[in-house]
């Protein structure tokens, strides 16, 4: 088995959403969500440039990435550390072919592969207060439809 656990998986399939942070040349952060944010296999995630020319202008100068993904109901997440390339040739073209099967029709400047050199857990300090996950959830469930039913 690779580094990516079972419920790593579940949580990065489930979302789908991650937010990439890069390192820019001047040494500042750079962070942006990713809706293309999938698993890859056992030890690599991928995500698709649509719209990111930041993103992939600094993997090309430094492929060091850290990807979080975070489940805002459970309030839980993960957090996946590791080394990106730009895909190209046959395995640009299997990915092409991944996102097609998942039925994502964007066009894609850039696939990027991330193998994952470590992976932690993110967990509200909610926790650490006594909630159990079905209270954190059953909250954050009513703050949603509140704020998604205002009129
Ligand atoms: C929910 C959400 C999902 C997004 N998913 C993607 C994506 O999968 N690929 C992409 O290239 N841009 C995506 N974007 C847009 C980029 O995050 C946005 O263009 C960003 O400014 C790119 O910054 P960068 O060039 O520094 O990476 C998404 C934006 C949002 C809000």
């Amino acid at each position: 088995m690779g580094i990516l656990t079972d419920d790593m998986r579940r949580m990065v399939e489930e979302q789908q959403l991650g937010f990439i942070a890069t390192v820019c040349t001047d040494g500042t952060p750079n962070l942006s969500p990713k809706g293309t944010t999938a698993i890859w296999d056992d030890e690599h995630l991928v995500f698709a440039d649509i719209c990111s020319p930041g993103t992939i202008a600094n993997l090309r100068q430094n492929p060091a990435v850290e990807i979080n993904v975070v489940d805002s109901l459970s309030r839980r997440g993960y957090r996946f550390k590791g080394t990106a390339t730009i895909l190209q040739g046959v395995q640009l073209e299997q990915a092409l072919a991944f996102y097609r099967k998942r039925g994502s029709a964007s066009e894609k400047q850039h696939v990027v592969l991330v193998k994952v050199e470590r992976a932690a857990p993110l967990i509200s300090p909610a926790y650490g207060q006594g909630q159990s996950e079905s209270q954190i959830k059953a909250h954050w469930r009513r703050y949603w439809h509140d704020l998604w039913n205002r009129s």
